[in-house]
């Protein structure tokens, strides 16, 4: 990284200004004084300012994983299964914002951001998720009404839900479902309740960050769209 970045990225001036101090002999790199703002810093370098080392501030990482079937999602597991974590090569501790069952796929968000967890998962933020479930059957109007407007889950009434029909075969049907709750198991139940298994689960959005072309075991870091997405539900906090 360029020596003015670094120096910016640790927060000791702007940019502008850390040009400045290069240029007048105020920052040196492993005690040698560098007046190029250019200067490439290495991982190893020691970086000072008017002779006090100065560290890069911990950024925090963000991964969406597309989360294949079969793999768990808490960060380690009693029985030894794979888990979403195994599959991110990061130095960083992530771990994984919510849950997908072992035998739902689809997009799910990795961080070491503890800000994250509580935004994203606690309904009072209203962050929707979607999903595709292929169910047994097709559910009739009756059905689609109370999916859509609570249906009891144990000893729990479920919230809103927007839900629609995409395809109906003759023996089962895919259908859309969005939900800004995340109850163990919530969509699974839900159709059970109403009487049609769901027989396969993917999680394609979380808010505004979509899976697009990911597929099942693939993973990238959150682009700049996505992170703006994150910061305006991080200053929105309740
Ligand atoms: N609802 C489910 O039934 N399973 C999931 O993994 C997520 C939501």
């Amino acid at each position: 990284m360029r020596l003015q970045k670094y120096l910016a990225h640790c927060g000791v001036a702007s940019r502008r200004k850390a040009e400045e101090l290069i240029i007048n002999g105020d920052v040196k790199v492993n005690n040698e004084i560098i007046i190029d703002p250019a200067f490439d810093v290495g991982e190893n370098d020691i970086v000072k300012y008017k002779n006090k080392r100065v560290y890069l501030s911990k950024k925090n990482k963000y991964f969406m994983l597309n989360k294949p079937i079969g793999v768990v999602s808490t960060a380690s597991d009693e029985k030894g299964r794979a888990n979403v974590v195994d599959l991110i090569d990061t130095d960083s501790r992530v771990y994984p914002v919510g849950r997908l069952d072992i035998d739902t796929s689809g997009i799910i968000l990795l961080t070491n951001d503890g800000e994250l967890t509580n935004i994203m998962t606690h309904p009072k933020y209203g962050v929707m998720k979607k999903y595709i479930a292929t169910v047994e059957g097709t559910p009739n109007a009756k059905a689609l009404y109370r999916l859509r407007n609570g249906v009891r889950i144990e000893n729990y009434v479920t919230g809103k839900a927007k839900v629609k029909i995409l395809k109906s075969y003759p023996t089962d049907s895919v259908v859309e479902i969005v939900i800004n709750e995340g109850k163990n198991r919530q969509v699974r139940k839900m159709f059970d309740t109403v009487g049609h298994r769901v027989k396969s689960l993917k999680r394609i959005e979380i808010g505004e960050i979509m899976i697009g072309g990911l597929n099942q075991g693939e993973y990238r870091e959150l682009d700049s769209t996505e992170m703006e997405y994150i910061q305006r539900l991080k200053n929105a906090k309740i």
